[in-house]
């Protein structure tokens, strides 16, 4: 059977991937009570979503993935006449209210995305706070089917600081608590923890449901052979996740900036490319761990240098493991390291990527990271998962979204899981009990 077809279950490449039968089930460890195990009638549900979207300074949504990925989820609760309530944060306004940061925009756009689930567009409603006795009045007036967006839930300190009585407040405002915000469970914060203490039952979203299953089962079960791409620029960002993910991989590629730090520690001299000094000793390690363990480690075999650190450089592609010339910087990765790339990831049953390959915001440096998205979309009998902002972006700049098997909408939480470590709005939430 194909990698892709055991998937089945949750869909298929390029359709929508939620779990629809009874049978789900976490990864192991992972058994946490399920929007499908509710009863939602009647009930008012605070779902905290990541609606944590890029806004233009006129307050215009760029980029509507996070809010379409919980549509599902919400149109779930409505369709079961649930009192939806939904709460967010947006950015970092560090505890005050910051107008550019509000989540008022969103209400549209909830409206539209919602549009023939609803009966009306006056059943999305805006409150002005996200606590307090405004939020409450709001909540205890809605009608089942009915949604109240909850403004910026970081406008308040106490959301970040995981206090308690706030989580309290939040809590009052619901009788059944659901957690669909993945790009948020790596935050121990009121919404995504703290609240869980005051509510009867806490339970995973759709969506949150489909990030854990598809990471979750790439790093517990994998179909082999197994291939990570890490890029990015720094070492230190990805050490952690690189060292998980070689107790798992049968590959691992490593591409941009933190590639250099890599060659630096084989002795490459790469003229003005990115070196962490400080991570060469690290770098190394990592190195060993993998020929100990006989995982495949693959570095760049030929860079695209620059002359300086602009979009319009003068370029040169140099292979080999001779000096860089010394005033140039490798800003992405060569045709030849493309095709070593391109043929692990033909090749893997399951791939994992996360970073880009170079500097793909450089028209002229994105290259090696589109190329790498069209690879893993070339691979149709693979499970494919990609992860943070610049693959994610290349996915779509080469068109090829539709066919990778599952994109998560974390950034930051999708690395922390990777990595190994308990997310706390994954462990906080209520436990399934086994009949
Ligand atoms: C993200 O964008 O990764 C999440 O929304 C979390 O945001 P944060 O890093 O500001 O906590």
């Amino acid at each position: 059977m194909r990698p892709a077809d055991v998937f089945a279950n949750y869909g298929g490449k390029g359709r929508s991937l939620y779990p629809t039968n009874s049978r789900f089930s976490y990864p192991a460890g992972m058994a946490k009570l399920s929007i499908r195990d509710l009863d939602l009638t009647g009930k008012r549900v605070l779902i905290r979503v990541d609606f944590n979207v890029p806004l233009t300074k006129e307050g215009s949504i760029t980029d509507d993935t996070r809010i379409r990925e919980t549509i599902p989820t919400i149109e779930y609760a409505l369709r079961r006449k649930a009192k939806v309530i939904l709460a967010s944060h947006l950015g970092r306004p560090k505890g005050k209210k910051v107008d550019s940061m509000s989540l008022r925009p969103v209400v549209a756009r909830l409206r539209t995305l919602l549009d023939g689930v609803l009966d009306s567009d006056e059943n999305v409603a805006f409150a002005p706070d996200c606590a307090g006795s405004v939020a409450e009045e709001m909540a205890n007036h809605l009608e089942p089917g009915q949604t109240l967006l909850l403004e910026n839930l970081r406008f308040h300190p106490e959301e970040e600081a995981n206090d308690p009585k706030f989580a309290k407040q939040l809590a009052a405002l619901c009788d059944v608590y659901v957690n669909d915000a993945f790009g948020s469970a790596h935050r121990a914060h009121a919404s995504t923890e703290g609240i869980t203490h005051f509510v009867a039952q806490s339970a995973a979203g759709l969506l949150m449901e489909k990030e854990l299953t598809y990471l979750g089962k790439a790093m517990s079960e994998p179909f082999r052979p197994f291939v990570a791409i890490i890029g990015g620029a720094k070492v230190s960002d990805k050490i952690e996740v690189i060292n998980a993910l070689l107790d798992r991989v049968d590959a691992l590629l490593i591409g941009g900036g933190m590639a250099y730090t890599f060659l630096n520690a084989k002795g490459q001299t790469t003229g003005k490319s990115l070196v962490e000094l400080d991570k060469v000793g690290v770098a190394k390690a990592a190195m060993e761990k993998a020929a100990a363990r006989g995982v495949k480690f693959l570095l760049p075999v030929d860079h695209v240098l620059a002359d300086k650190f602009v979009t319009d450089a003068r370029t040169m592609v140099f292979s080999g493991d001779a000096p860089f010339p010394p005033d140039w910087m490798a800003l992405d990765i060569g045709p030849a390291t493309v095709n070593l790339f391109s043929k692990e990831i033909r090749e893997a049953a399951t791939v994992v990527w996360n970073g880009p390959m170079g500097v793909a915001e450089f028209p002229a440096f994105a290259k090696g990271t589109q190329a790498i998205a069209k690879a893993l979309a070339l691979n149709e009998d693979a499970i494919t998962i990609v992860g943070g902002g610049d693959s994610v972006a290349a996915l779509h700049q080469s068109g090829v979204a539709g066919k990778i098997t599952h994109i998560s909408t974390g950034g930051g939480a999708s690395l922390e899981f990777l990595e190994g470590k308990t997310l706390p709005g994954v462990a906080a939430l209520t436990e399934k009990q086994e009949n």
